[in-house]
């Protein structure tokens, strides 16, 4: 088995939504003392941003790309081989101003290739990442699970799965900004929502 741990909070140390995915990693782990982990910390190295750059390197044939365009397509490519590796892909993600981290984005905007990690058919587009399982690890000051207040798992829900990733468990860490006992309590809902994962 092989365990893809993607940290996408800003902070490389003391991060809550690291300190969540770390508690998945480390379940999946004792379930499958085999399993190979690669990890991937997007505060330690941060993936560039989609921008016109990036695009025109994409949308350029592989054989009239300029060295500069290879190596930014190359840096793509390396992110999706490993999530075509993984049998099991542990997000950490914290919320930041009711959205996903600029790591995450950056991350999500790098895997998702079209003809290599979805495509379109006649009947609709057709997610290439099958047969995976994810666990999210959320980070959250306030408490939003359930509300309209929380557009990252609808969001994330969407764009996994049209990647072909539906097998998707969402952990949430919620109201750790509302005081230590209100931390202490999301840390716990944070362990029950994983044992369920693994029931
Ligand atoms: C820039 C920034 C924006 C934040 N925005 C929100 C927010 O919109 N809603 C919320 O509940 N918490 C918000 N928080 C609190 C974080 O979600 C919370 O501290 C979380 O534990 C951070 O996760 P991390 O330690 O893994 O980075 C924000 C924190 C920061 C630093």
């Amino acid at each position: 088995m092989n365990i893809l741990q993607i940290n996408a909070s800003a902070r490389s140390e003391g991060a809550n939504s690291t300190r969540v995915a770390n508690s998945v990693v480390a379940q999946l782990q004792s379930a499958n003392p085999s399993a190979m982990l690669k990890l991937r910390d997007l505060a330690v190295t941060a993936h560039p941003v989609l921008d016109e750059t990036a695009l025109g390197a994409l949308f350029t044939p592989a054989e009239k790309r300029t060295p500069e365009q290879a190596a930014r397509v190359a840096l793509d490519d390396a992110l999706i081989a490993e999530v075509q590796a993984a049998d099991a892909i542990v997000l950490g993600v914290p919320m930041y101003n009711f959205g996903v981290p600029v790591q995450l984005k950056n991350w999500i905007d790098a895997i998702a290739r079209n003809g290599v990690t979805f495509s379109y058919t006649a009947t609709g587009p057709k997610g290439l990442l099958t047969g995976k399982k994810v666990y999210v690890a959320l980070a959250r000051g306030g408490r939003y699970r359930g509300t309209d207040a929380d557009s990252q798992v609808p969001y994330l829900k969407t764009v996994l799965g049209f990647l072909g990733m539906t097998d998707v468990h969402f952990i949430y860490a919620e109201g750790l900004n509302m005081g230590p006992e209100a931390a202490q309590q999301g840390f716990a809902e944070a362990e029950a929502d994983l044992a369920a994962a693994f029931a």
